[in-house]
């Protein structure tokens, strides 16, 4: 849709309050100040500085920024100036179990932006940024932003694909979880089928150790286990279901890793691939989903993808069709898709006609 330059105008308007809004909400997050304020009470300027171990003066200026931004409220009643976040707030910037928390996104969008020179010469180069040059906060960003659905929507998506679930449940079932990065999709799984031993593996070493950390503060047991690997290159493994997380459309090789996950799950294992619930074609302007998704293509996926060579360079807007191309080539007779949560697709890739 085209727009006056005064309507534009102010469209861009908003974005660049958006994109002050996202730096701050890091600063929030990254510091403590939110999880610190999350409990509802309002504190001094001087308090909330104290406990997080900030400067007074830059501690101020953000709290007057997120008050003038309408995040966290002014209390004058005492004749002190005192700020609280609000509940819904919290949950969304600093409880990292509630469905509707974002606060990990924020990390990725400003890791993205630090990372700016990378990208543009990544650009004109045809080269990449790797998950290892971006760092630890978009890790620990795209780990958190998928506990909150792992945990809290899971459950039911798996319960309402009854083969899948059935085959879950059984005792001492062998599952696998391919890319985990920081492992929530893996732990939640153990979570959810206690009978399962379920096996995270991805190719980045630090991601791993996340994964592991994480397993620890949850009190996994034994039969959940993560590897550092390349599952293109993993051999001899034998899998009852085999999962790749929001991960195929990052790989520079997604066809090896979908060989490996076929061979994984052999003639009758499952294997089912959570990618993002894009339309099937470009067709120009796109709904939210699809703003979305280019937006961490064109700063994140893309360049992650592209930063080993030869790569197939999908992005994160993997249509339908080029995941069918993928999986043809990977050996799966067909791919079809089984449900939709949020802003994923569920796609079983079927190894014969069946
Ligand atoms: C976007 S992250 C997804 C992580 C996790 N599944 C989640 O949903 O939070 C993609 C992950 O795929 C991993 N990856 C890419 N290529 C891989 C390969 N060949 N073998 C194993 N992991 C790989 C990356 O290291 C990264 O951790």
């Amino acid at each position: 849709m085209t727009s006056t330059s005064e309507e534009f105008a102010n469209r861009v308007l908003g974005s660049v309050l958006g994109g002050l809004e996202i730096y701050s909400m890091h600063i929030g997050d990254r510091l403590g100040f939110y999880e610190e304020l999350s409990d509802g009470k309002p504190r001094t300027t001087e308090e909330l500085a104290a406990a997080c171990g900030t400067n007074a003066r830059y501690t101020r200026e953000w709290l007057e920024q997120q008050a003038a931004n309408g995040i966290v409220m002014l209390d004058r009643s005492t004749g002190t100036d005192r700020f609280s976040l609000p509940e819904g707030h919290a949950d969304v910037l600093a409880n990292s179990l509630n469905s509707f928390y974002l606060a990990p996104i924020a990390r990725m969008l400003t890791t993205a932006g630090g990372a700016m020179p990378l990208l543009l010469d990544a650009y004109k180069t045809g080269s990449g940024v790797s998950w290892a040059r971006f760092g630890q906060d978009m890790r620990e960003g795209q780990a958190d932003q998928n506990r909150p659905f792992f945990f809290n929507d899971m459950p039911d998506v798996l319960a309402g694909i009854p083969d899948l679930h059935e085959r879950l449940s059984r005792p001492g079932t062998r599952v696998a979880d391919v890319g985990c990065g920081g492992g929530w999709g893996t732990l939640a799984l153990a979570d959810m089928y206690p009978g399962a031993s379920v096996h995270g593996y991805d190719i980045d070493v630090p991601s791993i150790e996340i994964a592991r950390k994480n397993a620890a503060e949850v009190g996994a047991g034994p039969s959940t286990t993560f590897t550092a690997i390349d599952v293109a290159e993993l051999a001899g493994a034998d899998y009852d279901v085999v999962f790749a997380f929001e991960c195929i459309h990052d790989m520079p090789r997604p066809v090896d890793v979908l060989r490996s996950m076929r061979e994984m799950a052999g003639s009758d294992g499952i294997v089912i691939v959570m990618d993002e619930a894009v339309g099937d074609a470009f067709n120009g302007e796109g709904d939210e989903i699809e703003r979305l998704m280019y937006g961490y293509s064109i700063l994140v996926c893309l360049p992650d993808g592209m930063s080993s060579q030869p790569s197939a360079a999908t992005g994160t807007v993997m249509r339908p069709s080029v995941l069918a191309e993928y999986a043809a080539e990977a050996g799966f007779a067909s791919v079809r898709t089984l449900t939709e949560a949020g802003f994923f697709r569920f796609y079983q890739l079927m190894a014969d006609e069946g």
